[in-house]
C-alpha cells in the first residue's frame, strides 16, 4: 500500500483519572492506573516527534487531561512548534489560575464537556456533585480568558428532552461552536447501551430542533452534529477513515488508530516507548489493517459511497458482528442493519436499567 500521507491530529489521552464517572466514557472499560501513565520526558519527546511529522493539532484528553500536574509544559512544547492545543475537560475542580497558566503556556481552544443542561441530569450521569455549577464557572473562566469555548454535549435517553435547552445554554455562555454529539456504542457506552438508547420519535424531534437551530444561528453558533447510528440510513466516515489522517495515543503510550480499537480483539498496538511515532503511523500493522480500501468486503468494496464513509466504523461492525471488516451495521446496505434498530427499539420501549458507572 502506498504510504500515507502526513497525519493532521492526534487525540492524546494523557491519563484515564478523572473526577467523573459517566456510564458512556469512550475510555475502554479496563481503566489504566496513574503508575502506567507515559511520563513528561515521554509525552514531551512524542509531541517533539508529532510536530516534526507535521501534525497540526494536538487534542488533550483523558480521563480529564488537567489532572496531569505536567499539562502546561506538554501545551507549551507543542505551542512552541505552532501545533494547535484543544484542551477536552470536564470542566470541574479548574480554577482561572490554572487555565490562565495554560493559557499563558499557549493553549488555543477548550472543550467542555456538559452532561445536561440541569444539576440533576449532570450529577446523574457524571456522579460529581455540584457538577453542573462547577462546569457553568469554567465556562466563564474560558470566555473571560479570550479562550475559544466548545460545548460538547453527549446525547442519549436521559439528556434527549434537553437537546433545545443545550442550544440556549451554548449561547448564554458565549460558546463559538456546540457539539450535539449522540452518543458511540463502544466501551463502556456498549456495556450500558440498554439504558442509553433513545427513542426514535425523541431522536427524529432532536434532529428537527438542531436543524432550525443551525439555519436560525448561521454566524452566531456552529453546531455540530454527530447522528445517533443506531436509527441512522449510512455510517460515518468514523475518525475520518482508519489511520487515514488522526489517530490516538492513550495513557500508557500505545498508539490506535481511534479510541475503541483495542475492542477489536486480535490486533496488536505499537507503543511510542518502542518505536518513533513515524514508523507507527506508517507502518504499524494495526493501522495498516483497515487502511484504505482493500481489506473491505460486499457491500462496502463496490459500493460508489465508500470513499465518503470509508465503511463506517471498524469498532462498531466488530462489535455488532464480530468481524471487523464487515460494513458498519449502521449501513442500510448491511446485512446487521436490522439488528441496530431492533436493539434500539427494544431497549427504549423498557424501562431503562440501571447504569454501570465508568470507576477506576
Ligand atoms: Fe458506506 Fe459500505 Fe454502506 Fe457503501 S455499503 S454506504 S461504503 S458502509
Ligand atoms: Fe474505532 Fe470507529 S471507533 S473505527
Amino acid at each position: 500500500m502506498a504510504a500515507p500521507g502526513p497525519p493532521i491530529g492526534i487525540l492524546a489521552e494523557l491519563t484515564h483519572r478523572c473526577p467523573l464517572q459517566c456510564p458512556y466514557c469512550s475510555n475502554p472499560v479496563a481503566l489504566l492506573k496513574a503508575n502506567t501513565e507515559l511520563s513528561t520526558e515521554t509525552w514531551v519527546d512524542v509531541f517533539t516527534q508529532a510536530a516534526d511529522l507535521g501534525v497540526l493539532q494536538v487534542h488533550m484528553s483523558g480521563g480529564e487531561p488537567t489532572l496531569r500536574r505536567d499539562l502546561e509544559e506538554l501545551v507549551r512544547t507543542l505551542s512552541e512548534r505552532r501545533v494547535y492545543t484543544n484542551l477536552i475537560t470536564a470542566g470541574v475542580n479548574l480554577s482561572l489560575e490554572r487555565l490562565s497558566k495554560l493559557k499563558e503556556a499557549g493553549l488555543d481552544h477548550v472543550q467542555l464537556s456538559v452532561q445536561g443542561t440541569t444539576a440533576e441530569v449532570t450529577e446523574l450521569i457524571g456522579k460529581h456533585k455540584n457538577g453542573f455549577a462547577e462546569k457553568m464557572q469554567t465556562a466563564k473562566h474560558v470566555r473571560a480568558l479570550g479562550l475559544p469555548l466548545t460545548v460538547n454535549a453527549p446525547i442519549h435517553r436521559h439528556n434527549i428532552h434537553q437537546v433545545a435547552d443545550f442550544i440556549e445554554l451554548a449561547l448564554s455562555l458565549d460558546a463559538d461552536r456546540l457539539e450535539i454529539a449522540n452518543v458511540q456504542y463502544y466501551g463502556w457506552a456498549y456495556l450500558n447501551r440498554a439504558a442509553l438508547l433513545p427513542a426514535l420519535k425523541d431522536v427524529e424531534r432532536q434532529v428537527e430542533i438542531v436543524e432550525n437551530a443551525r439555519e436560525r444561528l448561521k454566524g452566531v453558533l456552529n453546531i455540530d452534529f454527530v447522528t445517533p447510528d443506531y436509527y441512522a440510513d449510512y455510517p460515518k466516515p468514523c475518525m475520518g477513515g482508519w489511520a487515514q489522517d488522526a489517530f490516538v495515543i492513550v495513557p500508557d503510550g500505545k498508539v490506535l488508530p481511534c479510541h475503541a480499537a483495542q475492542t477489536i480483539t486480535g490486533l496488536r498496538f505499537d507503543r511510542v516507548v518502542e518505536k518513533p511515532l513515524a514508523e507507527i503511523w506508517e507502518a504499524s500493522a494495526a493501522f495498516e489493517k483497515y487502511r484504505g480500501f482493500e481489506w473491505m468486503t460486499e457491500p462496502c468494496k463496490s459500493c460508489p459511497r465508500r470513499e465518503l464513509d470509508r465503511g463506517g466504523c471498524r469498532c462498531q461492525a466488530f462489535a455488532v458482528t464480530g468481524d471487523a471488516a464487515q460494513t458498519d451495521p449502521a449501513c442500510i446496505l448491511s446485512p446487521h442493519h436490522d439488528k441496530l434498530r431492533n436493539v434500539a427499539e427494544t431497549a427504549s420501549a423498557n424501562t431503562p436499567d440501571a447504569f454501570s458507572y465508568r470507576r477506576i
